[in-house]
């Protein structure tokens, strides 16, 4: 696809099909999530993969129960001491991010679905894939193809958590000043 078009497709997606994720479109989407950048390329982002069943049922549930149908869970993950502090911020979050987000887009490119999960309970994540203690776990994403018509995934969308819409540029881009 063309980058604009990737970037246009990309939509979070929240109803999954039962199939199966080839290992070629896997290692794609993981290929783009390492080649990102970060501060003084320390490259602290860490990925776990979860394929078990059993386990996608563990990290499911609560607000995220829609998770138990999904083929792949990726789980992103950093030790907060391997990026940045500067200005009262540490920047294993944008280093994550940045590398989340190529992972999220290059998984479009391939026809592949995700959908940022950021409102999970990290203590559950953390004990049922054995992350030590120093480890922050930042965000997840399902990845699988859509099955997303106009199911569930599509009303969320459109009602309780946002329309997809985006506020036009003249709101977010000041010219010269705040
Ligand atoms: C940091 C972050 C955390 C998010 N957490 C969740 C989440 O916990 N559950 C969920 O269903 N969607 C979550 N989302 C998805 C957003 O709700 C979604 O991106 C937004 O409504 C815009 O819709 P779109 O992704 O389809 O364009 C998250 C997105 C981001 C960037």
């Amino acid at each position: 696809m063309e980058f604009m078009d990737v970037i246009v497709a990309r939509t979070s997606v929240r109803s999954y099909a039962d199939k199966p994720v080839e290992e070629e479109k896997l290692s794609k989407v993981l290929e783009a999530a390492r080649l990102a950048p970060s501060w003084a390329n320390k490259q602290c982002c860490r990925y776990i993969v979860v394929k078990d069943k059993a386990k996608i049922q563990e990290l499911a549930g609560g607000l995220n129960g829609w998770l138990k149908q999904v083929p792949v869970i990726v789980v992103a993950c950093a030790d907060p001491k391997d990026s940045g502090d500067r200005n009262g911020m540490n920047y294993f979050l944008v280093d994550v991010g940045i590398s989340m987000q190529q992972l999220v887009l290059a998984a479009t490119d391939v026809e592949l679905g995700t959908c940022w999960i950021g409102a999970f309970d990290e203590a559950k994540i953390k004990k049922a894939l054995g992350i030590p203690e120093n480890i922050k776990v930042v965000a997840m994403t399902p990845l699988g193809y859509s099955a997303d018509k106009e199911g569930l995934g599509s009303k969320l969308r459109k009602t309780a958590i946002g329309s997809g819409k985006r506020k036009p540029l003249a709101e977010i881009v000041h010219q010269e000043k705040w």
